[in-house]
Formats: C-alpha cells, sequence, structure tokens
C-alpha cells in the first residue's frame, strides 16, 4: 500500500476548501486563530498515525463505495445499552437477534460519562473519552465495535456538540475562574445580555427548565444553558472549542466508530435578535468538521440532529454553496411529522404538500434517517403558512394533534403523554411509543379486536413509509414488538419530570418470545411485518438513498404515493391512510410508470378490476 502519510496528504488536499476557508471566515480575527490552526493540523497528523490499519482499509473501502450507507440494505436500531442489554458486553448476546432483523446499523444511545443523577438521558457529557462506566470501558465499546463489523453492522454513537455537562473538567475550571476556560462558555456579569438574547429565544424545557440562561450566585454570573441548568453551551465562536472538539471526534472515530450523531447542532451559533438557531456559521463549522474528518477518517459518517421546520431542516445537507459537504445524514422529521397527522386525519393532503414542494428529490452525498418514532418528543413542525395553504389554521392544527395524539380529542385511538406544555406560545408537544400512539395500547384495553388489527396495520403502514421513501430506517428498540408506553418513569425521581421516558422503556424479551411462539399476536404479526418489509426493502434496487424519490398526486386524499426512479425502472409506493377500501384507475398507475403491476412489497402481482386498483384499508404496496 501506498505510503499513509500520502494518503493523509492527497486526503487533506482534497477537503483542504472544506476546512481552511470555512475556519478562516469563523476564526480569522481571533488573536489565536493562527496557532491554533498549527495546532489542529498536528492534531489531525497525529490522529491518522494513531487509526489502525483495520480502520485505515475500511476508510480505503468507503471512499471506493462511497454510497454504501445509501444502498437498501441500509437498516439501523437505535437503543439504551442498559434497557436492551445492561452493558456493553451484553450487547454480543443480543447480536443475533439484530442480525435476524436485517439490522447493519445499530446507534447505541448516549454511552460517554454522564453527569451522575439526571443527565438528559446521558445528553450531559462530563468526560467525552470515558464510556460510562455502568456500561462498560472503552476497551468493550472497541470490541463491539469490531463485532460488529464481522457481521456487517456499523456503530453510530452520540457526540453532543452544544454543551457539556456543568461537572466536565472544563466547566470546572471554568466556574473556578480560568479565564481561558470561562472563554469555552458563555458567562455574563449580569442579566442585561441574556435578558436582550431571551427576546427572540425559544423556550426547549419551558416546564422545568425555563428560559436559556441559569445565575450562578456562587460565582455572581449568570451561564448560556439552552436545554436544562447542566447543560452549559459551549462558545463556538472561540477556536479553541473547534479543535477541542475536533480532537475528540478523531479520538472516538479511532475508538471505531463509523458514524457520529452530532447532537442538538442548531443551536451552536448565537446571534443577537435571532432564534440562535441554525445561523449561517453553524454551517460552516459543520462543513469544516465534516472535511475534519473526512481527512483523518474517511469511513466516518456524520449525522446531524436539527429537529427544525421543513426549509431549515435540508440546510444540514449542505445547501448553496456547501452543497454535499455537510451532514452525510439528518433526521427527516418532518416526513414523521406529516405520518402523525396524516394518521391522525386520514388526509394526505398536507403530507403532499409539505414534501413535495420542501424536499428535493435527490441530495448530493447524503441521505435522511428516516424513522416513526424516536426518544425524544413529537413537536408538529408544521409552519402556518402550510396549514394556509390547504386552508386551515397552523395553531389549530398543532393543537388538534397534540390533543388527539394525547388521547383527549374525542375518538382519538392514540395513548400519549403531553411534554413540554408552553402557554405563552400554545406550543405543546407529545411523548408515546409508536405501539401506543398508533392505537394498539387503547384497542388491548378496549379489548377490541378489530381495533387492535387496525392498530397493527398502522404500525406496518408507517415501516414501508420509512423503508421505502428514501434514506436510512431506524427502528426504536421495541417497537418491532409493538412495546407500548412505560408509565413506570413516574416513579423514578430523575425521570418523572420527563415524560419523554413513556417511550423509552426496557427491552421487553419475553415478549419477543411471545411475538416469535404466536406469529398471530398482535406483537408476532408486528415481528413478523416489520422483518419482511426490511427483507423487501433489501431487495429492491430502486429505493437506494441515491435515487430520486419523487412526490405524486393521487387526486385522492386518502393516499400518498412517490416514485422511486432508478435508471432501470420506477418504482411507484402506495399508502392507504384512510380506514375504508380506495381505489386507484389503472390508467393513473400506467401514467406513474407502473408496468408490470408486480408489488415489490408482497413479492405477488397485483390484479386490476374492470381497470381498477383496489387498496384494502391501511394498505401500501411499492408497485413496478
Ligand atoms: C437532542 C437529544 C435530546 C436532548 C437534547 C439536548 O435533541 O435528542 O434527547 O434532550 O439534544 O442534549
Amino acid at each position: 500500500m501506498t505510503d499513509t502519510r500520502e494518503i493523509f496528504d492527497l486526503r487533506l488536499a482534497r477537503s483542504a476548501p472544506d476546512l481552511w476557508p470555512m475556519l478562516a471566515q469563523l476564526y480569522g480575527d481571533h488573536p489565536d486563530y493562527p496557532s491554533l490552526r498549527d495546532t489542529l493540523l498536528a492534531d489531525m497528523r497525529a490522529a491518522w498515525k494513531a487509526r489502525p490499519a483495520d480502520l485505515k482499509t475500511l476508510d480505503l473501502q468507503r471512499d471506493l463505495e462511497p454510497d454504501w450507507f445509501q444502498r437498501p440494505d441500509m437498516l439501523g436500531y437505535v437503543f439504551y445499552i442498559d434497557r436492551f442489554a445492561g452493558n456493553l458486553a451484553g450487547v454480543h448476546d443480543k447480536l443475533d437477534y439484530l442480525e435476524s432483523l436485517g439490522v447493519t446499523y445499530v446507534h447505541l444511545m448516549p454511552c460517554l460519562k454522564p453527569r451522575p443523577g439526571d443527565s438528559d438521558g446521558g445528553y450531559s457529557v462530563m468526560d467525552y473519552r470515558r464510556i460510562n462506566p455502568a456500561y462498560g470501558t472503552m476497551g468493550d465499546l472497541q470490541t463491539l465495535s469490531k463485532a460488529l463489523r464481522k457481521r456487517g453492522m456499523s456503530l453510530c454513537i452520540d457526540m453532543v456538540l452544544n454543551h457539556t455537562a456543568k461537572e466536565h473538567a472544563w466547566a470546572k475550571k471554568a466556574r473556578a475562574g480560568d479565564a481561558a476556560h470561562r472563554d469555552m462558555y458563555l458567562f455574563f456579569d449580569d442579566d442585561t445580555l441574556p435578558k436582550a438574547y431571551e427576546q427572540t429565544l425559544i423556550e426547549i424545557f419551558p416546564d422545568n427548565a425555563p428560559g436559556s440562561f441559569t445565575h450562578y450566585p456562587d460565582i455572581g454570573k449568570w451561564v448560556w444553558t439552552t436545554f436544562n441548568e447542566h447543560q452549559w453551551d459551549l462558545n463556538w465562536a472561540n477556536p479553541r472549542v473547534f479543535v477541542e472538539i475536533a480532537r475528540i471526534m478523531l479520538f472516538l472515530a479511532n475508538k471505531g466508530v463509523d458514524v457520529l450523531r452530532l447532537d442538538a447542532v442548531a443551536f451552536m451559533w448565537k446571534r443577537m435578535g435571532t432564534r440562535c438557531q441554525s445561523e449561517p456559521e453553524v454551517h460552516m463549522i459543520l462543513r469544516a468538521l465534516r472535511a475534519v474528518t473526512r481527512i483523518c477518517a474517511a469511513s466516518v459518517l456524520h449525522l446531524e440532529e436539527a429537529i427544525v421546520g421543513p426549509a431549515e431542516m435540508l440546510t444540514y445537507f449542505g445547501r448553496g454553496e456547501h452543497d454535499g459537504r455537510e451532514g452525510n445524514l439528518a433526521y427527516h422529521n418532518n416526513l414523521m411529522v406529516q405520518f402523525w397527522s396524516a394518521l391522525a386525519t386520514r388526509d394526505t393532503g398536507l403530507m403532499t404538500h409539505v414534501l413535495r414542494t420542501h424536499f428535493p428529490e435527490n441530495l448530493t452525498n447524503a441521505t435522511y434517517a428516516t424513522y416513526i418514532r424516536c426518544h425524544d418528543d413529537i413537536g408538529w413542525a408544521i409552519t402556518d403558512e402550510d396549514a394556509g395553504a390547504l386552508g386551515f389554521s397552523g395553531a389549530a392544527h398543532r393543537t388538534y394533534l397534540s390533543d388527539f395524539y394525547e388521547g383527549t380529542f374525542e375518538g382519538s385511538f392514540a395513548r400519549g403523554a403531553l411534554f413540554q406544555e408552553n402557554p405563552a406560545t400554545g406550543d405543546k408537544r407529545i411523548s408515546g411509543t409508536f405501539a401506543s400512539l398508533a392505537g394498539l395500547e387503547l384497542a388491548q384495553a378496549n379489548a377490541d379486536p378489530d381495533q387492535i388489527e387496525t392498530a397493527v396495520q398502522r404500525i406496518l403502514l408507517g415501516n414501508a413509509l420509512i423503508a421505502s421513501y428514501g434514506g436510512v430506517p431506524l427502528i426504536y428498540m421495541g417497537d418491532e414488538i409493538a412495546l407500548t408506553n412505560d408509565y413506570g418513569y413516574l416513579h423514578v425521581p430523575e425521570h418523572s419530570h420527563d415524560s419523554r421516558w413513556i417511550h423509552r422503556p426496557r427491552m421487553d424479551w419475553d415478549r419477543l418470545k411471545r411475538a416469535q411462539s404466536d406469529p398471530d399476536s398482535p406483537e408476532g404479526q408486528v415481528l413478523r411485518g416489520t422483518r419482511h418489509i426490511y427483507a423487501r426493502r433489501k431487495a429492491t434496487p430502486q429505493l437506494h438513498g441515491a435515487h430520486a424519490c419523487r412526490i405524486r398526486d393521487t387526486g385522492n386524499p386518502a393516499l400518498f404515493a412517490f416514485q422511486r426512479i432508478a435508471p432501470a425502472n420506477t418504482l411507484l409506493c402506495l399508502f392507504n391512510f384512510s380506514q375504508t377500501w380506495q381505489h386507484v384507475p389503472g390508467h393513473w398507475l400506467r401514467d406513474n410508470g407502473v408496468s408490470d403491476f408486480h408489488d415489490a412489497l408482497s413479492g405477488g402481482a397485483v390484479d386490476l378490476e374492470n381497470d381498477m386498483f383496489a387498496m384494502p384499508p391501511l394498505g401500501r404496496v411499492w408497485l413496478t
């Protein structure tokens, strides 16, 4: 193999335009910039030198196969280590199970050393170089990463960029008065500036952590704390923060991490008079960080977490001059929101409008992470403009969705819990598991077999949607066996204030056994159906993430449709969001590329009667 220093230099040359001009724009005027720039380059060379040989080979392999994460065999599974398998060593015993689901990407929820006590589910990190001792050691993570790679699975972990725990060594030094460390955070002598910023900031946790700043009487200072009091925002205007975080990212990459989930990136840059979300500098920082990993750990991807409105989320893939140069993956929270909205209203008009108007058919060097539920709440990211385009009020629709999924709206099938109700804005978000929000919990409480069957079909509809839209579909632990809400969090002091714990249950291995031994039980049907959908996805080349996704208007509000346009032929994906049969004219299907009337999802032929195709309630097909 060519001398590996030469490879580093080639990669540096390739990505230099993404790195130095960004840093110069961000930090060029900072007095420490010239020396920190040298430090960064030296750190990068050192990280490359230290990179294990097997990972260097993986870098080359992925340089040669840059579409590896867009392929239809990609399927993610996301879990809390303790809730799924006890600890990192325990995860090994579950790999056969994950393989049996077809999983090729494993996201361990926050696993770096958190602060003691309430740590916001691990997102309050006090040491980025150590694993949470309750889960194991960095050595255990490396062992797991190797075991995963042997099975063709990649490893994703969280890297929190916006803040550290107030117990982090940097924060402790800052609190003790060290000027250099104070400058890594955002300290204020009085509340004048915090008050001025708060004019335009949006509260993230208004219920239990109101405001975006915290006053510490012991040091007489205010500190910027967007999320919880114990999460101190980093000062990304200081180049030292960039260098320190880049160093940590490379350290984790060299432990065998394939995907870094960059947490809460929207909040990284502050500007007076704005929401301090998704400011242009955020994208320069993310593009530069992407260049750093691309040079020193080319196989590593960045998944950027920004749960924002439609137009804003696309910027995390890099728009305009950053196109194709920022996140490789970003959460498609709008697809999730539209799924739940259409399921409640049984009308796909808004979904068709939003996904067609705001989302391009193709992305460059990137794809979505598609999901129906995650570990966070659902915020109804529906704009007044989009609702208005369909002739209704955004505020009223958002309130309706919260009421519907809380279960208080007359006739609702869902059971959920409110999260962070904000009387000032009328905003209320929703927690709940996929199965409970889809109606299984209520149906089982009513012991109603028809309702149970309907809930199962809703769950499979959601899976068929995220499996085919384009992107890496993510299964949240337990959704494959339809786990319902876990109310136990109310009795855990450090969780009871945070209803998101309702949908972070422990894995129920007994339920899995029942699902396996009784395939006709609701959990059995969901497990069988989920497996089937992802097996069919894997066998359907049109679902490659690089192929265009073109939203089609069926003219029937019950139906949502898109084409996946592959060079050889087009796949037409159709979903019935209503609870009644729907009929689609054969000519419409033919006009939309269907020729051999084969359903790649069921694997069978579809029949037309009088040139009409009949779709059952909550039905879904992928037609060629
Ligand atoms: C992200 C996480 C969420 C956490 C927040 C603050 O949004 O997904 O769980 O509360 O960041 O770290």
